[in-house]
């Protein structure tokens, strides 16, 4: 043997002994050796690669450490699409999913898998002759970024499968997530050095994985555990094993973590006895996790089943109920939206609840605070699921004092002093002070800014209202006028980044018709009604001078658009801020009128419904307007096209008895692909 076989003979049992040792005690939490003996294994293999750097490999246990800084992640085309999940709330959904397979089944025998719904970010890992090459996040679901090098740096994934037995190509799914002490420890720490610490787990796991510093990333508490398997080539290409149970078991072999509450159970009564065992553990278990999943095992059957849309109809996600803790109402505020909605926000002591600490609320409007008699002072449930706004569900009356008291939303907009209305039986008050309002202002311009509208990057919410508090802007148009001098007067802004903004407000300029409608920000003027208006009536003096009654011949605008935007356009004092806006410079390319060949959906009346997972609703409406559809809100005999969503519900009976043509939300996606 000579020298350099000896050498690479050395490194390849080091890397063998340290895995081994490495997964021991990441994996199967049993270590079998003390960390000291195991510091010097890896200081021993880091002195040999030192000294013999063509030795290093990927998948050497020295490149957990991290190092390579990138400059942006590159994105990953899924061999696979990584899909999702439809989910159910209550045993009766259950039991609806279980009779649905047994359908497609014709009542054959089968039987499911539980799993605990782990609260973090989905990942594809790909194993090329069992080393791992690349790790992607889900993304959209057909692409995601590639997160190769901080992938690297969490223990408990191998860069290399145990054994010899495995594919040429293997692709496995699971969840990468920030254990709950982990995450303890980091915020203390992100506190210690006067940075904002996270607002739950799941942020700070995708926060970490999103560091283009692979040091910092692999300093992170990160943990995963495996759920299954997307590409798997090897010869004969014939599927891992029969069941989705033995895959795990195969995962596990090659040296994944798989969650040790994995349970297999025979109907789905068994699943549900299953959810309530670990929702009443939810606590206690090391990770977050927000709900269960439910599995049909055999992979034939899997494949029997099928999927609708983007999830298989072969698994369901059983979801725990938002979280709810109680909490105390100390004051009620109100603020002031960008159309002058006045909302009335509930002001907490801070509490605790479905991940982070929750200190405002809504409380909605004032037949809400009455319907449910909250009152200040009171003890409060307080109840946050997801990502959306946490809300006040209900009083403890129990505990209710004497002191509290009622409220009654003001008659008048607190900021501005105008008188506040109910108009047209709306459940809010709006203050009429229109852009006079300083609230309304802040938001007019913020909404202008934002990144769908003018896109003005650098123009954050605080800076438009020290802008406006100080005077500097009044109206959008101001905007155009700010100067590097008046910039850096204001916190926070140095020279650099007032370079920036006044280049990014510059940028602006340049925009389209329909981005700048929407940006004007008139109220049920969204994204797709802003873009129908400029297809249809091609230049913003037409739109302008267009009559209420004009304008509902536009697909989808209705009376009440139509008043708004009319009434927008013949305000003097909206007419001349758009003088200004022109005057500073802002133009778009002519819309051009594009040929009834060039649009795939001319002449096509097409109603959405359900839910969307892979697009917004709104961005499919304009996706479809652009095409050339015509989009509305209900089903009737003029209808010739229905997109049903999940959980589509009496539009799409509708359309199957009218025998309209239904596209689910797959089809609509390669629709939009192939336009
Ligand atoms: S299976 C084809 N199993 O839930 C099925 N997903 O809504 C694909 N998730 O993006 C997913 N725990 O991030 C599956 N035990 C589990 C899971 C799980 C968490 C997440 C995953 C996925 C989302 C689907």
């Amino acid at each position: 043997m000579s020298i350099d076989d000896a050498l690479f003979q050395q490194v390849k049992q080091l890397h063998k002994t340290l895995n081994y040792h490495a997964h021991r005690y990441y994996v199967l939490d049993d270590p079998e050796i003390p960390d000291s003996d195991y510091d010097k294994l890896f200081r021993q293999l880091d002195a040999l690669e030192q000294q013999h750097p063509e030795l290093v490999t990927p998948d050497s246990p020295t490149q957990r450490v991290g190092g390579r800084v990138l400059d942006f992640f590159s994105k990953v085309t899924h061999q696979m699409p990584m899909l999702s999940l439809s989910n159910a709330f209550n045993a009766d959904e259950i039991k609806d999913f279980a009779k649905r397979i047994d359908d497609v089944l014709d009542h054959e025998n089968f039987s499911l898998v539980a799993e605990p719904k782990l609260d973090g970010l989905a990942v594809s890992l790909r194993y090329e002759q069992g080393i791992l090459v690349q790790a992607a996040t889900r993304g959209d679901g057909s692409t995601g970024e590639d997160v190769t090098q901080n992938v690297r740096t969490i223990h408990s994934i191998p860069l290399h499968l145990s054994g010899v037995d495995y594919p040429q190509v293997l692709e496995v799914r699971g969840e990468i997530f920030m254990p709950k002490k982990g995450f303890a420890r980091l915020n203390e720490k992100q506190i210690e050095k006067g940075e904002k610490p996270f607002a739950n787990p799941r942020n700070a796991a995708a926060g970490s994985l999103r560091q283009l510093d692979s040091k910092i990333a692999a300093a992170r508490p990160l943990d995963m555990f495996c759920y299954g398997i997307g590409v798997i080539e090897q010869a004969g290409n014939k599927s891992l094993t029969n069941s989705h149970s033995e895959n795990l078991q195969q995962l596990e072999i090659w040296g994944f973590a798989i969650s040790p509450e994995v349970k297999h159970c025979t109907d789905w009564q068994e699943c549900i006895a299953y959810y309530q065992s670990i929702l009443d553990r939810r606590a206690d278990l090391p990770y977050e996790i927000d709900g269960v999943v439910y599995k049909v095992d055999r992979i034939a059957q899997q494949q029997k089943a099928g999927f609708i849309a983007r999830a298989p109809r072969w698994a369901i996600a059983h979801k725990f109920p938002a979280e709810e803790a109680m909490t105390r109402l100390l004051a009620i505020d109100i603020q002031v939206g960008r159309t002058g909605a006045l909302t009335p926000v509930a002001r907490l002591e801070p509490v605790f609840v479905g991940g982070v600490t929750v200190t405002n609320a809504t409380l909605h409007n004032q037949s809400e605070i009455d319907r449910k008699d909250v009152r200040i002072g009171d003890s409060v449930i307080v109840r946050r699921a997801g990502d959306v706004i946490p809300e006040v569900v209900r009083p403890v009356l129990s505990k209710r004092l004497q002191t509290a008291e009622s409220y009654t939303m003001p008659d008048h907009c607190p900021v501005c002093g105008s008188l506040a209305e109910r108009v047209n039986n709306e459940a809010k008050s709006r203050c009429t002070g229109g852009l006079y309002c300083p609230a309304q202002r802040k938001e007019a311009i913020k909404h202008f800014a934002s990144r769908k509208a003018m896109d003005i990057e650098g123009l954050g919410n605080k800076l438009v209202e020290q802008l406006v508090d100080v005077g500097l802007i009044d109206t959008i148009a101001d905007l155009y006028h700010l100067t590097a001098v008046q910039l850096v007067s204001m916190e926070r802004m140095a020279d650099k980044s007032a370079d920036k903004l006044l280049n990014s407000i510059e940028k602006s300029k340049q925009t389209t018709l329909a981005h700048f409608l929407y940006a004007l920000g008139i109220r049920e003027v969204g994204e797709a009604t802003a873009l129908a208006l400029a297809n249809y009536y091609k230049t913003l003096e037409l739109i302008s001078q267009t009559n209420k009654e004009d304008l509902q011949k536009v697909a989808d605008i209705g009376p009440v658009a139509a008043h708004n935007i009319a009434t927008f356009f013949s305000q003097p004092h909206n007419q001349e801020v758009l003088e200004k806006l022109l005057a500073a410079g802002i133009h778009w390319p002519e819309v051009m009128t594009k040929a009834a060949d060039e649009l795939p959906l001319d002449g096509e009346i097409i109603v959405l419904t359900g839910t969307l997972s892979q697009i917004k609703r709104n961005e499919a409406k304009a996706l479809l307007i652009e095409l050339g559809a015509n989009v509305s809100g209900s089903v009737s005999k003029k209808t010739t096209m229905l997109i049903a969503g999940e959980k589509a519900g009496s539009k799409l009976k509708k359309a199957q008895e009218l025998n309209i043509k239904v596209l689910d939300e797959a089809q609509l996606m390669d629709l939009f692909e192939s336009a």
